[in-house]
């Protein structure tokens, strides 16, 4: 997760020498929630190619969770893409995202995290940074087999997952693997994902939308009041980070992201084809070996 919002010092120009590369304006929501029907919603990311989390999309997604959070009538809501490579690929590095939408964060991703109602994510795709986060603060993690990568990249580039994954990971992966998935910077596959406890399962990808789509119908189909019992119960037994915790890591990562290499660095990745260029963020774990010490880079 990195922003270069809160640092506008360095985030100002950084963002005026690529303001030509920003993503093109969606017509439409980056969120769209389809109502399945009244008690299973779909929330598909539509904003390709890369799905980054914006300024549009935080807005869209603070109104989903209010929706989600205020129907009495939702029981479980699938997170999709619209978007053939990527589910997520992370946070907007390239416009300041503004600082509310960081203030309200934790305490959106929380509420929703505690909320009676199911979130599934089903993951065909790329998710990264904060997409993979993201993915990891929802209540299920169905991925495809063949599509479905995920990767904290953030230390890579001398930054942090501040957006959730230094708290989630441990509790979900143990203490070791967290510390491999992070310190690594790499990616994983839907299998090694699953088997490490990141994710729920793997799917092959010819039967996936069928199996999420089974299961997020049964479970809708069930009493609302023993669906959010069980979910409070488990729960207060398994202690989801609290949004304190969540913030403490989020200033870590401005801690390292203050540090003017980081900057330079993350400037030069942009040149190369941060958040623009399909192949780079395709393998970005790969390209920021490219980047790696502190400079200058000769590529
Ligand atoms: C969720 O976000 C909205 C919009 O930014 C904000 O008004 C609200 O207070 C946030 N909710 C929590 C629980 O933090």
């Amino acid at each position: 997760m990195k922003f270069l919002s809160t640092l506008s010092v360095f985030a100002a120009p950084i963002a005026a020498l690529h303001a030509s590369a920003r993503s093109p304006t969606n017509a439409t929501e980056p969120i769209i929630t389809t109502k399945v029907t009244p008690s299973y919603w779909r929330a598909t990311f539509a904003n390709p190619p890369f799905n980054i989390e914006d300024n549009a999309w935080f807005a869209s997604f603070f109104a989903l969770v209010n929706k989600i959070t205020h129907d009495p009538d939702v029981k479980v809501v699938v997170f999709d893409s619209s978007a053939p490579d990527f589910f997520m690929a992370h946070f907007d590095i390239i416009n300041p995202v503004k600082q509310e939408y960081l203030d309200t964060y934790w305490g959106n991703i929380t509420l929703l995290a505690n909320s009676p109602v199911l979130t599934i994510a089903a993951v065909q795709g790329i998710a990264r940074g904060g997409g993979a986060e993201l993915v990891a603060a929802l209540d299920v993690q169905f991925a495809s087999k063949e599509k479905a990568k995920f990767g904290q990249i953030e230390v890579g580039f001398g930054q942090l997952p501040g957006g959730g994954g230094m708290s989630l990971l441990p509790r979900l992966v143990g203490r070791s693997r967290a510390l491999e998935i992070i310190l690594g910077s790499e990616d994983f596959d839907a299998d090694t994902a699953a088997e490490y406890g990141w994710i729920n399962r793997a799917i092959p990808d010819a039967e996936f939308e069928e199996f999420v789509d089974s299961y997020a119908r049964r479970v809708s189909s069930f009493d609302k009041v023993a669906l959010s019992e069980a979910k409070r119960i488990v729960n207060k037994r398994s202690s989801y980070p609290t949004a304190e915790e969540q913030k403490e890591d989020w200033n870590a990562f401005l801690g390292t992201l203050r540090q003017p290499h980081v900057q330079a660095r993350t400037g030069k990745a942009i040149e190369l084809g941060l958040q623009k260029d399909l192949d780079f963020e395709l393998n970005i774990d790969q390209e920021m070996m490219k980047l790696v010490g502190k400079g200058p880079w000769n590529v």
